[in-house]
């Protein structure tokens, strides 16, 4: 077997492997602990993840972050943690998952912009997570709106954004993001054994979180740095990685539940569904569902 050949092969089963100048390769082992040095050293990003804070065990990343905030924290820090404690997903939703199991990581940005737009940070956010996903594991990754990342029409992960203003001016923004990397089915929760997945169940290959957040980092910065220019070509990725385009859904708002058609994306980032009476409508805040293929419980 060639040397490159087997390196690749340990490397898809999990053991940390770097080349090194000169001399080879060094194997690290079958683990994937969080290692923020490392991170540091192979980061290509230019500000965001330049500054991390890593954690065994937080409440929430969001809430970490989010404090980081009121202490002035640079621009693009980064908080990621092993293992949350109170973990939380849209609509005051609770976001659980075993220690190790996950890339749960939250940025902080301070941008200047309107208010109206910031739902365009979340489609940035999973426009460059997708986009990191596939060049790094290869998975055939998608978007579901409003910001959903799925594989095989199952949740491999999801992202909650948080803006604080003061006054009417936005103070700060921080994106939680939280992906299955090497979550197991026995260790979903029953009810959402047919609606989740990890990449490791879609895969078979143990991913390493370091070199998985350092693409998400290099991707998503390229992402926001787009949406500060220009967010157009922004708009059109999220519409080429979209799952949900052109799908006949069930729109689930704070007031009502209905069939209809999604039939795009506007420029602020709502949903724009056709209803079955032939009426376009623009969703800002709520959930849907994909009725064809649909599975049980899907979400
Ligand atoms: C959702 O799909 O409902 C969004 C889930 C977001 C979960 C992530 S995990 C890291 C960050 N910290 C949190 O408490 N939530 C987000």
């Amino acid at each position: 077997m060639d040397m490159e050949k087997m390196m690749s092969d340990l490397h898809k089963s999990g053991y940390f492997i770097s080349k090194q100048h000169l001399c080879g390769f060094s194997i690290s082992g079958k683990t994937d602990e969080l290692d923020p040095l490392w991170i540091q050293e192979h980061l290509d990003s230019q500000w965001l993840g330049r500054h991390i804070c890593c954690f065994d065990q937080l409440d929430s990343t969001n809430d970490l972050a989010q404090m980081l905030a009121q202490h002035h924290a640079p621009e693009g820090t980064a908080v990621l943690t092993d293992y949350q404690t109170s973990g939380r997903g849209r609509v005051g939703r609770v976001w659980q998952i075993p220690p190790g199991r996950g890339l749960l990581f939250s940025f902080l940005l301070y941008p200047s912009m309107e208010a109206a737009k910031i739902p365009l940070l979340t489609l940035a956010t999973a426009v460059g997570a997708v986009k990191a996903l596939i060049q790094t594991t290869g998975v055939d990754a998608g978007i579901k709106w409003p910001n959903d990342l799925i594989v095989q029409n199952r949740k491999l992960g999801g992202i909650l954004s948080e803006a604080r203003f003061a006054g009417s001016c936005l103070s700060h923004v921080v994106i939680g993001v939280g992906i299955n990397v090497h979550t197991q089915r026995h260790e979903w929760p029953v009810e959402l054994r047919d609606t989740a997945i990890s990449l490791q169940q879609a895969t078979g290959i143990f991913f390493n979180r370091n070199e998985l957040f350092s693409a998400i980092c290099r991707e998503c910065e390229h992402s926001y740095n787009q949406t500060f220019h220009d967010p157009d070509p922004i708009i059109q990725d999220w519409t080429r990685y979209s799952k949900t385009l052109g799908k006949e859904i069930t729109v689930q708002t704070p007031s009502e539940e209905y069939h209809a058609v999604a039939e795009g994306i506007s420029g602020d980032g709502a949903l724009v569904v056709r209803t079955g009476q032939g009426e376009m409508r623009t969703i800002y805040m709520g959930d849907i569902s994909i009725r064809h293929g649909r599975r049980q419980n899907d979400d």
